[in-house]
Parts: C-alpha cells; structure tokens; sequence
C-alpha cells in the first residue's frame, strides 16, 4: 500500500524506517515461532534439541536480539503521536504497552526452559546467550508452560492490534495504518 501524500489532510507523521523494519522483522520472527513451536516434536526429559526444536531456539535468540534493539531505538526515537481521540490514543497505549511486555516475558520464559534443560541459546548458532536457569530446575521447567500459555495471550493482543489497525483503516479511515507502512 503507498504512503499518503505528505500534503494530503489525512497525512499523519508516522514511524522511522528503523522502527518499521524492526517492527516487521518482529512480526516475521513471531510468525516463524509460533509455526515452529506449534509443529516441533513434544518436548521430554533427555530430548535431544535438533531439528525444530534447534530453530524454534535459533528464531528465539535473533528475536530476543530484535526485540532488544527494537526496545532501544523506540525509548531513544519517540514517534509523533498519532492524531487520534483520547479514547482510542489510551486504547493504543495499553494494547502496546502489554504487546512490549509480552515481546520481553514469552521469550525470555521461553529462554529459561531452555537454560533449565541445559541447552545453549545461541545468536546465529554461534554466540551464546547465559544461562537463565540452573539445569533440572524445577522452575525453569514450569517456565515451559508458562510460555505455552502466555504465547497464547500474545496471540490474543496481536489479534486486537491487527483489529484495531484495520478498524482505522477500514472504519475510520484516517492515515493510522500507513504509520507503520513503507
Ligand atoms: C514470542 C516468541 C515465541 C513464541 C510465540 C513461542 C511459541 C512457543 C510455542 C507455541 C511453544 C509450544 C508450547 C506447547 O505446545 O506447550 C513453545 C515451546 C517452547 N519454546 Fe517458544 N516461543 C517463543 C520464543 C521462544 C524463545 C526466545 C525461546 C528460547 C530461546 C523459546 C523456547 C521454547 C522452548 C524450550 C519450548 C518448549 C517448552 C516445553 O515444552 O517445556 N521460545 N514456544
Ligand atoms: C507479531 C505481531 C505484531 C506485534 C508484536 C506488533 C507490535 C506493535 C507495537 C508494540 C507497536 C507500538 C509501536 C510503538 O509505538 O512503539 C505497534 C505499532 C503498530 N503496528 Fe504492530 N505489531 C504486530 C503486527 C502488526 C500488523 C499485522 C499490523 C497491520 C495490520 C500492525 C500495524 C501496526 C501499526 C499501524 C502501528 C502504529 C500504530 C500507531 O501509529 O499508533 N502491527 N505494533
């Protein structure tokens, strides 16, 4: 979809290029972990991490990566707030504020399961993140769950997200969507 004119009455200031990037990169990486981590083979004591369990772990470290990055630019590259009504600007914030919680927490649980199993999460297989979790511990392993759980409240805030960006392109139809466009 083309950006608005910038002399258009619609045109609304959006996001950098580096906050759109990161943001579609974000979006790639979650569709790629919840396909991976859906299929991949159940997960038991002694299971041997190869396979898609190997790239559910090397997905997760670049998105830890991106996600870091990502927390760092918007904290350091504040966008124009979006011309929209109080109500909709408080509903915005809370949807993103929870997206950037869960973007931090299902990874990072995520994460620990891995440490608890004694398996290396490594940046393009050969950086390695540390440890978050002594291995056989008992918490790291309910981490696991935990992360299958939450991944599903991740996918609920995405759903509301998508819905709110096409209600203001579809209903609204004001230039909120094209923000976050090329
Ligand atoms: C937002 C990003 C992520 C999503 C959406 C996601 C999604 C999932 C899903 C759907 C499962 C299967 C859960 C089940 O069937 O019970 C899973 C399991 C798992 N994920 Fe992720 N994941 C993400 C990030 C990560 C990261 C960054 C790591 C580690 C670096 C990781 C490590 C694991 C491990 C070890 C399991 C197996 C847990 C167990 O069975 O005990 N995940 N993930
Ligand atoms: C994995 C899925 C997604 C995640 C985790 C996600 C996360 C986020 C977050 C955290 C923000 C706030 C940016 C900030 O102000 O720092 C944002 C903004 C935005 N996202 Fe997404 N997003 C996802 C998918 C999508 C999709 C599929 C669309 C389009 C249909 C979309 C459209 C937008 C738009 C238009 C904005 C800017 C809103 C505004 O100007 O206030 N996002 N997204």
């Amino acid at each position: 979809m083309q950006s608005l004119d910038t002399n258009s009455p619609r045109y609304v200031p959006g996001y950098d290029g580096v906050a759109k990037l990161l943001h579609w990169l974000v979006v790639l990486l979650i569709a790629a972990q919840f396909v991976i981590g859906w299929t991949m083979p159940d997960i038991h004591k002694g299971t041997v991490p190869d396979g898609l369990i190997a790239w559910h772990l090397g997905v997760g470290a670049a998105l830890v990566a991106v996600v870091v990055l990502r927390i760092v630019w918007r904290v350091t590259h504040r966008p124009a707030p979006a011309p929209v009504s109080p109500f909709f600007s408080a509903v915005s914030h809370i949807t993103h504020g929870l997206l950037y919680l869960a973007l931090v927490i299902v990874p990072v649980l995520g994460w620990a399961n891995a440490s608890s199993r004694g398996w290396t999460v490594k940046l393009f297989g050969v950086l390695p993140y540390p440890a978050l979790s002594p291995v056989g511990s008992s918490v790291g392993h309910a981490m696991g769950d935990i992360h299958g759980i939450l991944a599903w409240v991740l996918l609920v805030l995405i759903g509301l997200h998508v819905a709110g960006a096409l209600f203001h392109r579809l209903v609204l139809k004001d230039g909120v969507l094209q923000r976050m466009l090329p």
